[in-house]
């Protein structure tokens, strides 16, 4: 039922598909090439199917942690200890030296916290850039406010919190907006959600558990956030008005 001629022309169009697509790929100047390193820390990626069990950006599989941002959270003696040992259901590689400072490299590429932190499985878009707004805005406004807040702020980044709390607004999850909690909380009550969390809520408690200074840490954080609200929501919208998330900033094609 279909003439030669039709088949010509749908295989021109197939072509140029083709070549449109290739074009818009490698035309793309959004992205620094990737060094001699990581190109060949980007084959061992590959090689060990670390994708498999990592994601990148919320993409990948789910045994293993995200590694967007691995390079900024893992130093290099664990990296090299998980890299040859393994840890956990991470196998035992027994990756050389060389390798290991080639994956090194590759995961310091992929680490763009300019552009997200690896949440995007939870967030929206536009969460990239506002996380980081956000986070922008508390770092210049921190330096007053103590050092209990500071270490407050820390913990809160490290143990992730912001992967289901999002800055002044309810999250996708339910999770509320942690700059009003104070308000709505006794000192008792809060200290008791970072202690147990609330499990049937949908929030979990935190592991490992948080001593009993880092629940004050994390309380004067808090009220930190609420007295600084107004002026923290106004200059992380500023910031994050030009860094608005885009998908095509994403490295895509550097890790599948
Ligand atoms: C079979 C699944 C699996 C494979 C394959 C795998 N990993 Fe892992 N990886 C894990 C698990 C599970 C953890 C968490 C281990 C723990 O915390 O004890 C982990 C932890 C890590 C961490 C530490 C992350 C953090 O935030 O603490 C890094 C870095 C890492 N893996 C890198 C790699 C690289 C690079 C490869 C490929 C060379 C790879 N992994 C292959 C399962 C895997
Ligand atoms: C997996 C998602 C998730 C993570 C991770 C998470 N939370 Fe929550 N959190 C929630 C949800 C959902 C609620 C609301 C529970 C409810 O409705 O009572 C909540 C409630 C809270 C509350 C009570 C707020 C209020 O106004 O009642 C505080 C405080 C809190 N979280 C702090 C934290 C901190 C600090 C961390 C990081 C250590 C954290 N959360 C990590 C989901 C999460």
């Amino acid at each position: 039922m279909c003439e030669p001629k039709w088949k010509k022309r749908l295989l021109a169009v197939l072509v140029l598909c083709f070549v449109v697509q290739s074009s818009l790929v490698y035309s793309d100047e959004r992205h620094e090439p990737l060094s001699e390193e990581a190109l060949a820390g980007r084959a061992l990626w590959h090689r060990h199917a670390c994708q498999t069990c990592h994601q990148f950006y919320g993409q990948g599989g789910f045994l293993g942690p995200d590694l967007t941002n691995a390079a900024s959270r893992v130093d290099s003696t664990r990296l090299a200890s998980l890299l040859k040992v393994g840890s956990g259901q991470m196998p035992a590689l027994a990756l050389a030296d060389a390798e290991i400072a080639e994956l090194s490299a590759f995961l310091g590429a992929m680490d763009r916290p300019e552009i997200g932190r690896g949440q995007l499985r939870l967030g929206s878009e536009g969460q990239g850039g506002l996380q980081a707004g956000f986070e922008t805005a508390v770092a210049e406004r921190l330096p007053e406010a103590g050092a209990a807040a500071a270490a407050g702020f820390d913990l809160v980044r490290t143990r992730v919190c912001s992967a289901c709390h999002y800055p002044f607004r309810a999250s996708p999850v339910g999770a509320p907006d942690l700059s009003t909690a104070t308000s709505r909380l006794t000192a008792d009550s809060l200290d008791l959600v970072l202690t147990s969390g609330r499990p049937l809520k949908g929030m979990p408690p935190p592991i490992p558990p948080l001593a009993p200074d880092e629940r004050a840490a994390i309380a004067a954080y808090l009220a930190f956030l609420a007295a600084e609200r107004d002026e923290l929501d106004a200059r992380m919208q500023a910031l994050a008005g030009d860094r608005r998330f885009d998908w095509r900033d994403l490295p895509w094609w550097e890790f599948p």
